[in-house]
């Protein structure tokens, strides 16, 4: 029966996320392994109230098929809200996504051919390397300091290597917290 999937899938292995949070299901652990928020700091009844006054006010046009780059209204929003923070973006270069990893999922169609270094942070956020993993790259890694990657080892690595993409979480890293500082962020 292996032999139905395709060969990509034989360097995939099962998801370390789906793993994690199967613990989450039995009411007598806590676990901190999944970094799952609290859920009393979810705004259950705002979410209600946002839902419903959007259904009510546009909901033939919410639920109809739309552009795949997503609701235009909310583009224009993105992007004005970038703009006020100083970021000059247009609403024709945002694409709304599904969560993160359907942007990896996306960013590892459009550039990566088997084979390709991708740079990753060590350690990374698990599902990254998941999703990046389909498009069997080859990953290559530079270690993290208190205040960023060690941009020594990362100098080293771009000058011996042909990296095709970096993937760094530069705010709240995960799973190390770390927030890049403003001078790694300018190198
Ligand atoms: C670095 C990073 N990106 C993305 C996510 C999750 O994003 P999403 O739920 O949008 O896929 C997490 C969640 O812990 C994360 O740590």
């Amino acid at each position: 029966m292996n032999n139905l999937f395709a060969d990509r899938m034989n360097n995939v292995h099962k998801s370390f996320i789906r793993e994690i949070l199967k613990v989450t299901e039995d009411p007598d652990i806590i676990s901190f392994a999944g970094g799952l928020p609290n859920p009393r700091s979810f705004p259950v009844k705002e979410i209600g109230g946002a839902v419903s006054e959007v259904l009510s006010e546009n909901g033939e046009e919410i639920l109809q098929y739309s552009t795949t780059e997503g609701y235009r209204p909310l583009r224009e929003y993105i992007a004005q809200r970038y703009l006020k923070k100083g970021l000059k973006v247009d609403a024709d270069e945002i694409l709304i996504t599904n969560g993160s990893q359907q942007g990896i999922d996306l960013i590892g169609k459009v550039f990566l051919n088997k084979g390709d270094k991708v740079l990753i942070e060590n350690p990374t956020y698990l599902a990254a390397i998941q999703s990046f993993g389909l498009f069997e790259p080859e990953f290559k890694s530079v270690p993290l300091l208190e205040d960023g990657a060690d941009m020594d080892a990362l100098k080293k690595i771009l000058d011996e290597d042909k990296i095709k993409l970096f993937y760094s979480v530069t705010n709240f890293q995960n799973p190390t917290g770390i927030t890049y500082s403003k001078d790694e962020r300018k190198i």
